[in-house]
Order: structure tokens, then sequence, then C-alpha cells
């Protein structure tokens, strides 16, 4: 191998490796993920395999080939050459097919069903509804709303619902599982459980709109404790404003238009068409995981939606600092 080649051959590896961080399928931190990525492995393996073999038939042909004339075929074969060619057809073209997809077809039967067939009787059922550019989370069993962020205790199946609003999305958090489509009008599931505490990153996984690429999620795994004491705080209704900004807060969010589109749980608010904010001070991110929930871009967020999501559904509102101001201090105190 030339340097120049062997270098080339370095600068891909890197590359490939730098695709591994987070969130990757290649690093499995959940039964599903993990059954997945044997099967990757397997059909890699197997693939180079396949086409190392095709390489040395080649190399080795180009060699057998006389010399001077190894671009056109010969006109006419002996017999030898003859059964020789229809070995090479059966060995390459059924044979190796055979020997080489059978297995791999029963193998992906096998896993496929165990994949599907999950969901036991201690099962947390979370209803998950997509929207253009954002994703609902329901709780059935505890009332609890959330959106972009899906809370789940380790080591437990929780089945996820999905279904859509408007268009084709696709449910895809690589290092729990695979994707499954949310389809308007259909209802799909996946079975998920999560190895260990901590946040898995996940994406929306079909084309949806122009804000696609911003249609992220959080799948957070908490220890059973934690995650009872998450449940419990999630499904409770918001609190009453304690100091007097909040106070004007909460009547500009009733008086300016948020209450049409948005819940505040406990509250006169019961617009379904945005996330529902009964607990928006809790969650991590802001706009679907597109910036952290922080002050500034809370603020940044209320001022001008638009700017920081283009083409997301959230109109601007006509505010005046005093209220922007209160409404900042209402929404964080949403906890
Ligand atoms: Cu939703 Cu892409």
């Amino acid at each position: 191998m030339s340097p120049r080649r062997g270098a080339a051959l370095l600068a891909a590896g890197a590359v490939l490796a730098a695709c591994g961080g987070d969130p990757s399928a290649l690093d499995p931190a959940g039964r599903g993920a993990r059954e997945i990525a044997v099967l990757w492995w397997i059909m890699l393996g197997l693939g180079t395999a396949v086409f190392a073999l095709v390489l040395v038939v080649l190399w080795r042909s180009r060699r057998r080939a006389p010399a001077g004339d190894r671009s056109s075929a010969p006109l006419t074969a002996d017999d030898a050459s003859e059964r020789a060619g229809h070995r090479w057809m059966l060995l390459g073209g059924v044979l190796l097919p055979v020997v080489v997809v059978l297995p791999l077809s029963l193998l992906t039967l096998v896993i496929g069903d165990r994949l599907w067939s999950r969901g036991g009787e201690d099962v947390l059922h979370v209803e998950l509804v997509g929207h253009q550019f954002w994703w609902e989370v329901r709780y059935p069993d505890t009332g609890a709303v959330t959106a972009n962020e899906i809370h789940i205790p380790v080591d437990r199946e929780v089945r996820i619902s999905m279904t859509s609003e408007d268009v084709i999305h696709s449910f895809w958090v690589p290092n729990l599982h695979g994707k499954v489509d949310l389809i308007p009008g259909e209802d799909t599931h996946i079975v998920i459980d999560a190895d260990e505490p901590g946040r898995y990153e996940g994406l929306c996984a079909e084309f949806c709109g122009i804000q696609h690429a911003h249609m992220k999620l959080l799948v957070v795994a908490h220890d059973a404790e934690e995650f009872e004491a998450w449940s419990e705080r999630e499904a409770a209704e918001a609190g009453t404003p304690s100091t007097s900004a909040e106070r004007d807060g909460a009547e500009a969010f009733a008086t300016l238009g948020c209450a049409s589109c948005h819940t505040v749980r406990g509250t006169s608010a019961v617009g379904d068409v945005g996330p529902d904010l009964t607990h928006i001070a809790s969650r991590l991110t802001l706009g679907a995981n597109t910036i952290p929930n922080n002050r500034g871009n809370l603020g940044g967020w209320i001022a001008d939606p638009q700017r920081i999501k283009p083409g997301n559904r959230m109109p601007p509102t006509v505010l005046d600092a005093e209220q922007h101001r209160a409404l900042v201090a209402y929404l964080e105190s949403l906890e």
C-alpha cells in the first residue's frame, strides 16, 4: 500500500471514529439497541467477508488473463473452462447468497420478533404525539403531561404509544432502540428500556418540514425512587404565583394570547396547540432540545421565537418590557 493511500485510509478511519459520539446506535444502553447492534456487527462482518472474497476473485482473474489482451473475453470457450464458469456461477450466484442471506434473514426475524413482543405486566405507559416541530409526552397513569423529554425509570420496560397531529415524524433514540414512525391517524408503538440513569439524545428521523433538524428530544432515565419523585411533581397542578412579578406574569399569560395555545394545569390556560407549560421551569431545554432552558434563552424565545427556530408554529407576541419581565418570572416559577 502506498503511503498516500495509507494516509487516506487513516483519515477515513478518524472520520468514522468521530461519528462514534453521542447519540450512537453502536453504543447501546438498552436491550433494543443492544440486539440491533449485534445484528449490525454481524451484517458488517459478513458484508466485509463477501467484499474481500469478491476482491480476491477479481484479482486472481486479472492475473490469469493472457498478457497483452486483458480487456476482451475469449470468443470461444472449451469444455473445461465452460464447466469452470458454471461452477463459479453456482458457487457465487446460488450457494454464497443462500449461505449469507438465509441465516441473516432468520436472525433478523428472530431479533425482530423478540423486540416487538416485549412489554409485560410491569410496563410503564407513555403516549407520544408528534407535532411540527416538538414532541408531546403524556403519562396516562398519572395525568402528567410534558414536552420534548421522556422521563423513565431504569431497568423497567416503557411502552411508548405514538401518533402524530400533522405529518409523519419518526422517533429515534439510537442508544436505546431503533426507529418508529409517528403517523397521523395511526397508532404505533415501541418498547424501550435503559440500563443506567442518564440522558439519551433522540431525534426526529423523518423529514417533517423546515425545522425537522431541530425536532430533537431527550430520554432521561432515573433510578426508581427519583422517577417516582419526578412523576409526582410532574402530575401536580401548577403552584400559585407568589411574587408580584409572577402574578403580573400570570395575568399577562392569561390575557396576551399565550393561554389560547398553551396549557398550565390548574389555571384557566387550556390551549392545546403548543406544549403544556405546567412545569416548564423544570425542563432541560427549550424548542425541542434546541437551546438550554435558562432565563436568557427563555426571555429570547418569548421575545422572538422565530429568530431561534424560524418556521416554528409560535407566533410573535407584542409585549412591553414590563410584561416580558413578568412573563419570564412567571414561567420560571412553574417548576
Ligand atoms: Cu418531525 Cu422530522
